[in-house]
């Protein structure tokens, strides 16, 4: 398949309450809502079309990088399927205007995936893309983590990824025509972090999974890439942290100067840029990636950032 037009788009606004709207009918919600404007320049046309015809199944989609990622998908055409064992009445006006579906899943349960997916599939007969994005966070030493503990967070952020995967692979199989599966990691999946071991391992093979079956179903035209985030603002899992610090703008000042893009544009990355880099691996020219995954983290993984 052939890219349809070359779009560049300008980078998005400095700031998350400055963003604009990028559709009138989001306007009237929430800002955390918003998505930075794109715009096409170059004299290309910006083509919003590309994903027509494609369901995508979005977990953990309510909130966050998902909820962003979910919208994105849907503004370029998808029919977009979100699974959340959280579903959001702030979300419904938004998703409801691009013909996004919810619904209540814990992607914990492989029979509960297989529901989602196959819900996703009854839209057109098949699966074409599959964001296994859903996870939580486990700050907790060794000594600390109970079996209950290792369970929720390997369940939900590997185990998940596994068995959506097994499940959509099954539809994209089933034609010939194959799909893409991106799953979000994390920094913490190519840099270990002293404060969070079970949250890193699950994320560390999150990676190890999406090189795994790039390998097995490259002969499928299935394409398995990651996105390995650095610290979102924005996002329920970022919030739960910040709740916990005794001086939360103390902490959002270190997140922010931990990644030197980060701290030279003086703010966190956004749910919507992530969201990007998951439009970027589901398109056709991408055609030709797999196995692989991309860090949107402001160079946090780069190494010791240089002193201000
Ligand atoms: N926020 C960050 O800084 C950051 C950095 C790196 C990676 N990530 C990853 O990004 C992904 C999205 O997280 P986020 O930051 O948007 O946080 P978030 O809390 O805003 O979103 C996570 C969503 O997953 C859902 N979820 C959690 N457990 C679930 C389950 N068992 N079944 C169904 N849904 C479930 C939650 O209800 C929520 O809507 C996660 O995989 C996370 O590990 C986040």
């Amino acid at each position: 398949m052939l890219l349809k037009s070359p779009v560049v788009f300008h980078p998005p606004q400095e700031t998350c309450i400055n963003r604009q709207p990028r559709r009138a009918h989001i306007e009237s919600c929430q800002i955390s809502l918003t998505l930075p404007r794109l715009q096409p320049v170059n004299g290309f046309r910006m083509n919003t079309e590309e994903l027509k015809g494609r369901v995508a199944v979005v977990t953990g989609g309510a909130n966050g990088i998902g909820r962003a990622t979910a919208l994105l998908l849907a503004q370029n055409g998808a029919k977009v399927v979100v699974g959340d064992y959280r579903l959001r009445s702030e979300n419904d006006d938004a998703f409801r205007s691009l013909g996004i579906e919810q619904r209540q899943v814990d992607v914990r349960r492989e029979a509960e995936l297989q529901t989602l997916i196959d819900f996703g599939a009854s839209f057109s007969g098949r699966i074409d893309i599959l964001v296994n994005n859903a996870g939580i966070g486990m700050v907790k030493q060794i000594g600390d983590v109970s079996e209950a503990d290792w369970d929720a967070c390997i369940d939900t952020n590997l185990k998940a990824a596994f068995f959506g995967s097994k499940h959509a692979i099954r539809w994209m199989q089933a034609d010939g025509r194959g799909g893409c599966i991106v799953n979000i990691a994390s920094n913490a999946g190519i840099l270990p972090r002293a404060h969070d071991p079970v949250y890193s391992i699950s994320k560390q093979a999150v990676i190890g999974l999406t090189k795994s079956l790039g390998l097995c179903h490259s002969k499928d035209k299935i394409r398995i890439n990651a996105i390995c985030p650095g610290p979102v603002g924005e996002t329920g899992m970022m919030n739960d942290d910040l709740d916990k610090q005794p001086d939360r703008a103390a902490a959002i000042k270190q997140f922010i100067e931990a990644s030197p893009i980060a701290r030279a544009y003086g703010r966190m990355i956004h749910p919507s840029e992530v969201a990007e880099a998951v439009l970027y691996f589901v398109k056709d020219s991408a055609v030709m990636v797999t196995g692989t995954f991309l860090t949107i983290d402001g160079g946090k993984s780069l190494g010791v950032p240089p002193k201000p």
